[in-house]
């Protein structure tokens, strides 16, 4: 039970890597907060993880909704001990020129606004308490970028700045602050990434994760109730591959 005790908040919580890491935090005895624009889908996932899981819906690319967000968190929890930045979208595989501005503009909201209507609005809560995990949920897109996912991959090595400069300037504050760098994934996003999900993409994929097979939520759920736990205290400012030996 390495959350006992806890309370958290994870964005993009209705499906996927968010999914995986909100169970495996009840599992380690955090009550958690699922925050998605899917409201219904966050709270039929509240419901199937159980453990007194609630949810709420917020658009982490806007200040309004993260700001209810952090309002509810406290109703429900009276205070907030770890933040999953997780909710993140791509665009689709293009050449860089073809990806329209809409497009560019709707993954830099929800994969970097993102974090700043959080630092806005949460980070002065753990602040004043003088304690705090935040995760940031960044890609080995941000280390070795792939072709044709140009936008997407800056949008996850900006988070990976953000990381570090959150890190160096909360660690006074008691608020520790990592990322993890997930490889392709086992999730509804995949089929986004690869353009088209059939059997010689997902091969072309595999064959460069030396470990041989997509991450999972549940690899995502280990890796973050590790960084999040007091296991981790002295560790922050990292961006931990979770990718199978991809970035090696
Ligand atoms: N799946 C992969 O291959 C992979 C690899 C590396 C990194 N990642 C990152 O992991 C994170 C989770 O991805 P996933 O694969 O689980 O995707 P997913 O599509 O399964 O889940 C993403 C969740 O985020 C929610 N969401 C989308 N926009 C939102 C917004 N504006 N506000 C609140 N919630 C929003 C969606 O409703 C969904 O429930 C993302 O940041 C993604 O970039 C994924």
């Amino acid at each position: 039970m390495k959350l006992q005790g806890k309370t958290a908040i994870v964005t993009g919580g209705a499906s996927g890597f968010g999914a995986g890491i909100a169970a495996k935090f009840v599992a380690e005895g955090a009550r958690v907060l699922i925050a998605d624009i899917n409201g219904a889908a966050a709270k039929s996932m509240a419901n199937e993880i159980g453990g007194g899981t609630v949810s709420h819906a917020a658009n982490m690319a806007l200040g309004d909704d993260v700001k209810k967000l952090t309002e509810a968190a406290i109703d429900a929890f009276g205070h907030i001990d770890i933040l999953v930045n997780n909710a993140g979208v791509t665009h689709l595989p293009a050449a860089m020129e073809d990806i329209t501005e809409e497009d560019f503009d709707r993954v830099l909201a929800v994969n970097t606004k993102s974090v700043f209507w959080s630092a806005k609005y949460i980070i002065p809560h753990m602040k004043s308490r003088q304690t705090g995990a935040v995760l940031n949920v960044a890609s080995t897109a941000g280390v070795s970028p792939r072709p044709r996912l140009s936008w997407y991959n800056s949008s996850k090595g900006w988070m990976i700045t953000a990381t570090k400069s959150m890190a160096v300037e909360l660690a006074p504050n008691g608020v520790r602050v990592n990322a993890l760098n997930p490889v392709a994934g086992e999730t509804p996003l995949l089929k986004s990434f690869m353009g088209e999900d059939t059997p010689e993409m997902r091969a072309k994929f595999l064959s460069t994760i030396p470990i041989g097979r997509f991450s999972t939520p549940q690899d995502m759920g280990a890796a973050a109730a590790f960084l999040c736990s007091d296991e981790a205290g002295m560790i922050t400012g990292i961006c931990m591959e979770v990718d199978g030996g991809r970035c090696i």
